[in-house]
C-alpha cells in the first residue's frame, strides 16, 4: 500500500505492506535509527517514536496507521525546541538517562509533557500513573521515578516558561 507520511520533518511516500513495523521502515530510512531495537514489543523502548505527538513504540505500529502521520525519531526531535527544554532540565537537574535508554527515555518524557495541561500554570501536579504508564515503555533502570519526575517537573516550567515568551 501507498502511505503518505512525515519522518523526520521530511515529506514520505511509501510503498509498503500494510503490517510492515514502523521500527523496520525506520531502520531502512533512518541511518542513525537503532539496530538494537529487535525485542519486537518485550518492552527493550529501543525503538521508541514521536507519532503525532504520542510516544510509541514503533516495533508495535503497523504500517496501516501511518498515512498522514507525523513521525519524530530522536534525530528529528533533538532539532526542535521542545528538545531542548527537557536537555535542559537534564543540565539544571544534573539528572541524565544513560547513553542506552537517553532516546526513548527522551521521547516518552515529551510524551508525558504533550498529555499533560500546558497551559494551566495552577496545575502543577504531576499523574504519577501516566508517568508510570508511558515511562514503562523502557526497560532500563537506569533512573529512579522520582528522578524522572524530578526531571519532568523542570522540563514542564522550561516549557511554560518558553510559551509564555513567546
Ligand atoms: S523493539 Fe523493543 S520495544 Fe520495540
Amino acid at each position: 500500500m501507498l502511505i503518505k507520511c512525515t519522518i523526520d520533518g521530511v515529506g514520505q511516500l511509501l510503498n509498503v505492506s500494510a503490517d510492515k513495523p514502523l521500527s523496520k521502515i525506520l531502520q531502512e530510512k533512518i541511518e542513525d535509527f537503532p539496530t538494537n531495537s529487535a525485542c519486537h514489543g518485550a518492552m527493550c523502548g529501543n525503538c521508541a517514536v514521536l507519532l503525532n505527538g504520542e510516544c510509541v513504540l514503533s516495533c508495535l505500529v503497523p504500517a496501516y496507521r501511518l498515512n498522514n502521520a507525523v513521525i519524530l525519531t530522536i534525530e528529528g526531535f533533538r532539532r526542535t525546541r521542545p528538545c531542548h527544554d527537557i536537555e535542559r532540565a537534564y543540565t539544571e537537574t544534573g539528572i541524565r538517562p544513560c547513553e542506552q535508554c537517553y532516546a526513548s527515555k527522551t521521547l516518552m518524557i515529551e510524551g508525558v509533557l504533550n498529555r499533560m495541561d500546558i497551559n494551566n500554570t495552577r496545575n502543577n501536579v504531576l499523574d504519577k500513573a501516566l508517568i508510570a504508564r508511558e515511562m514503562g515503555m523502557n526497560s532500563c533502570r537506569c533512573l529512579e521515578m522520582r528522578q524522572i519526575e524530578t526531571v519532568i517537573r523542570v522540563a514542564l516550567k522550561n516549557r511554560r516558561n518558553r510559551i509564555a515568551k513567546k
